[in-house]
C-alpha cells in the first residue's frame, strides 16, 4: 500500500508554518476558485481549464491517476457510493482543519462573516452554467433533495411522476409528503432491458401526465443500472406541460459536464463526495431563480429565511434562493473549501475531458464484458453514447433474480482485490421479484488494465461458481 505523501502541516505543530497570512491565501483561493495549480503547473506547461484538451494523452491521464492516494492493493470500483479525495485536496483539507483548530477566530473574523461562501457560489455558478443566486453547497444529494421536496408547495391530490428506479434519498421525502399531505407519487416504468435512446424515456413520462400532475422527479443517471436519462429533453417536456422538474444528480457532478441553464431544470441535487471526489458531507444544490414560472418555495433548514426571504414576502425571483439555503447554522467550512479545491482541480483537467475519459472507460468495460462472456449474462447499462455513464451493471448468471449468487460474487471479487457493489431493482414496474446485478464504477484513478483485471476476475469467479 502506498503511504500518503506527508501533508504539509501537522495538527500538533501549532500550524506548522502555516501562518495566518498563508491561510488567508489558501482559503481565499479555494473559495474564489483561484487555486489553479493543484494539478496543472506541477505537471504541464501553462494551460488551464477546458483549454487542456490539446495536451490530453495517455501520459496526462497517468499524471491525473497519480494524484490519487487510493490503496493500489485494492481496485476500488464503488465510486457510486463514495469517491476518494486526491492527495492535494486532502492536504488542503488538512490545512484548513489545522487552521480552524489553531486560529478558530480567524475563520469567523478574517474569512469574513460569510466565510467566503459568496465566492464559492460565484465559482460554482461559473463551473455549472448558472447564476450565483441559483447554486450553493449542500451536505449531499439527500440533503439537497430534502430541501427541494419539502420546500415546494404541494396539495392533497397533486401528483409527482418519478421513474421506477429512484433512490431512497429521493423516495423518503416524497413518501413524507405523500403521507403528510396526500400527494400521490406515481412511478413511471422506464426501459431497462431495451433502452436504446432518450426518446423512449420521454414517451414513458409523457403518457403518464394527467391534470393532477404537478412535477416530475428523475435520476439523471440511475443508481440501479447506470442508465443516463435525457435530462434536457425531460425538463423541456416538463416545461411544455407546466410541470416542475426535479433532478436527482447523485452520479453526475464530477463525472459528466453539467450546464444547468442549458439543461433547463428547475431543481438539481448532487453530491460533492462521489464522482467529484470532495470530502464527505458536501454537495451541490441548484435552484432555478430566473425566467418565468418560478414555483413557490418555502426555504427549509435555513438560518436566513427570516431576513433573506420573509422580508421579500417570499416572492420568487425577489430574493437570492441559493443564499437562503446557504446557511444551516454552523457549517463545515474546511470541507466546503476542500470541495472547492476538488472542483477547481476538475476544471483544470476539464470537465468534458473527464466525462469523455470516464464514459470511454465504462464503454470499454461494457464491450469487454460482452466479449469475455460471449453473450452470456445481461448488461443492464446501455452502451449507447447518449445513455452511457461511468456505472456498469451486469449479471452473468442465468437466473438474474438470484440475489444470493450476486452477493457471493461481490464477496469473491472483494477477495480478489476488486471492490464493487450490487444493486437490486424491478426490471418491469409490475415484476413480482427483484433482479440483481453487480454495479461497477470506473473513474479517473482507473485505466484499461484495471478494467481488464476486473473482467478476468469476474469471469474466473463466474466459471468457479457456475462449475
Ligand atoms: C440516485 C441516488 N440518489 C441519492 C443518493 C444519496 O446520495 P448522498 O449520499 O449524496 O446523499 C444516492 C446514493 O448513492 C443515489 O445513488
Amino acid at each position: 500500500m502506498n503511504e500518503p505523501r506527508a501533508a504539509s502541516t501537522s495538527p500538533t505543530n501549532g500550524g506548522g508554518g502555516l501562518s495566518r497570512r498563508k491561510f488567508f491565501k489558501l482559503a481565499g483561493m479555494a473559495a474564489a476558485g483561484g487555486a489553479a495549480g493543484l494539478l496543472v503547473p506541477r505537471n504541464l506547461p501553462a494551460a488551464g481549464g477546458r483549454r487542456l484538451s490539446a495536451a490530453i494523452d495517455d501520459s496526462f491521464w497517468k499524471r491525473v491517476q497519480k494524484e490519487f492516494i487510493i490503496d493500489p492493493e485494492v481496485v476500488y470500483m464503488n465510486i457510486g457510493t463514495t469517491g476518494a479525495m486526491p492527495q492535494q485536496v486532502l492536504e488542503r483539507y488538512h490545512e484548513y482543519n489545522t487552521l480552524a483548530a489553531t486560529h478558530p477566530r480567524t475563520f469567523e473574523s478574517e474569512l469574513g462573516a460569510t466565510f467566503g461562501l459568496e465566492a464559492q457560489r460565484a465559482t460554482l455558478a461559473d463551473q455549472f452554467g448558472c447564476n450565483m443566486d441559483e447554486i450553493c453547497l449542500s451536505r449531499n444529494t439527500t440533503d439537497g433533495l430534502d430541501a427541494i421536496v419539502y420546500g415546494l408547495e404541494f396539495a392533497r391530490g397533486d401528483e409527482i411522476l418519478i421513474t421506477h428506479h429512484e433512490h431512497i434519498g429521493a423516495l423518503s421525502p416524497l413518501n413524507v409528503i405523500q403521507d403528510r399531505y396526500g400527494v400521490q407519487i406515481t412511478p413511471v416504468e422506464i426501459p431497462v432491458l431495451n433502452a436504446k435512446n432518450g426518446r423512449q424515456f420521454i414517451k414513458a413520462f409523457k403518457k403518464n401526465i394527467s391534470k393532477r400532475t404537478k412535477a416530475i422527479l428523475f435520476s439523471h443517471i440511475t443508481y440501479k443500472t447506470g442508465t443516463r436519462l435525457p435530462a434536457k429533453a425531460l425538463c423541456e417536456m416538463a416545461r411544455e406541460n407546466g410541470l416542475i422538474s426535479i433532478v436527482d444528480g447523485a452520479h453526475c457532478p464530477g463525472m459528466i459536464a453539467l450546464d444547468f441553464h442549458d439543461m433547463g431544470c428547475d431543481f438539481y441535487a448532487g453530491p460533492g463526495h462521489k464522482w467529484q471526489c470532495g470530502p464527505g458531507c458536501t454537495g451541490i444544490l441548484y435552484l432555478r431563480n430566473h425566467g418565468g414560472n418560478l414555483p413557490r418555495f418555502w426555504t427549509q433548514n435555513s438560518s436566513t429565511y427570516t431576513f433573506a426571504v420573509q422580508t421579500c414576502g417570499n416572492e420568487r425571483g425577489a430574493f437570492d434562493i441559493a443564499y437562503s439555503l446557504q446557511y444551516r447554522g454552523q457549517l463545515n467550512i474546511p470541507a466546503q473549501l476542500a470541495m472547492m479545491d476538488a472542483c477547481n482541480m476538475w476544471e483544470e483537467i476539464g470537465r468534458e475531458n473527464i466525462e469523455a475519459y470516464v464514459c470511454g472507460l465504462s464503454s470499454y468495460l461494457k464491450r469487454s464484458l460482452k466479449k469475455r462472456f460471449g453473450g452470456q449474462g445481461i448488461l443492464f447499462s446501455p452502451d449507447v453514447p447518449e445513455l452511457n455513464s461511468g456505472l456498469t451493471s451486469f449479471n452473468p448468471f442465468d437466473d438474474i433474480t438470484d440475489g444470493g449468487k450476486i452477493k457471493e460474487m461481490v464477496h469473491h471479487l472483494d477477495e480478489a482485490g476488486y471492490q464493487v457493489r450490487y444493486t437490486n431493482f424491478l426490471v418491469g414496474l409490475n415484476d413480482p421479484t427483484d433482479t440483481y446485478a453487480l454495479r461497477i464504477s470506473t473513474h479517473l484513478f482507473h485505466d484499461k488494465t484495471h478494467v481488464d483485471g476486473l473482467v478476468t476476475a469476474l469471469y474466473d469467479t463466474y466459471t468457479r461458481m457456475a462449475g
